[in-house]
């Protein structure tokens, strides 16, 4: 049994106490992998952002609302775990101040200032020493190209590539990069389908039990 990290859902960044920043995600394909990884046996702790659907009863759930939360969650969470898979959508950018009162309307534009949040994928892959990181990449021009750039930079051990359409909707097509930049595998339909067929390459290619019954050195004839 292994212990997984799962990361899903958006997170929010807020501008003021009713205002923020955030996308379509709707956590039904980390749900789908939380899933398929409990059926095979396994221990998912999951970190998700704001949702409306209702997770698998029998996960770790840790509920937080912006990037810098899911982070910093997931860099405590990390180290008891045996590898993570980054499903989540956290934002990508966060104002620079938050203000603590509601922002009034004056007649005039508001400028905001956007800074870039830390990515949480690239911070864990740097420093998974022997765990394995699986991301999720959702590309809408040179999709292979973009994915294969991303498991580089975030040190992943496969990457998973997904359409636009995979926001927000019940079904999904996906493909599987590995770091020589082949596709190993594609599926299509329903999410949690595409979950469970994921989730058996992740389990073969980084999950697969050590064969303990040979021995080191391999006997002469
Ligand atoms: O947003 P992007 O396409 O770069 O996302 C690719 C992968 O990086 C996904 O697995 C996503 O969960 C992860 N990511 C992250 N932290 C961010 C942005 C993206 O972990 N701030």
């Amino acid at each position: 049994m292994a212990k997984i990290l799962i990361t899903s859902g958006p997170t929010r960044q807020y501008l003021d106490p009713v205002r923020y920043l955030t996308n379509a995600s709707s956590g039904k394909m980390g749900s789908a992998l939380a899933a398929a990884a409990l059926e095979a046996g396994h221990h998912v702790v999951l970190v998700s952002g704001p949702v409306e659907i209702a997770y698998p009863d029998n996960v770790e759930l840790h509920a937080v609302t912006s990037t810098e939360e899911m982070l910093e969650k997931c860099n405590q969470l990390f180290d008891a775990c045996d590898g993570m898979i980054g499903v989540a959508a956290p934002c990508d950018y966060r104002p620079e101040k938050i203000a603590e009162q509601k922002i009034a309307k004056t007649g005039d534009p508001l400028q905001v200032k956007f800074l870039e949040t830390q990515d949480i994928v690239a911070t864990l892959g740097k420093k998974k020493g022997k765990r394995w990181v699986v991301g999720f990449a959702l590309e809408t021009e040179d999709p292979r190209l973009r994915a294969l750039a991303k498991l580089e930079q975030k040190n992943c051990d496969l990457m998973v590539l997904n359409g636009v359409e995979a926001m927000d909707a019940e079904d999904n097509a996906v493909e599987i990069i590995e770091p020589s930049g082949k596709a190993i595998a594609s599926f299509g339909g329903k999410k949690p389908l595409v979950a469970r067929q994921i989730f058996r390459v992740i389990e073969d290619c980084l999950l697969a039990p050590l064969p303990t019954s040979q021995p080191a050195t391999s006997p002469k004839n």
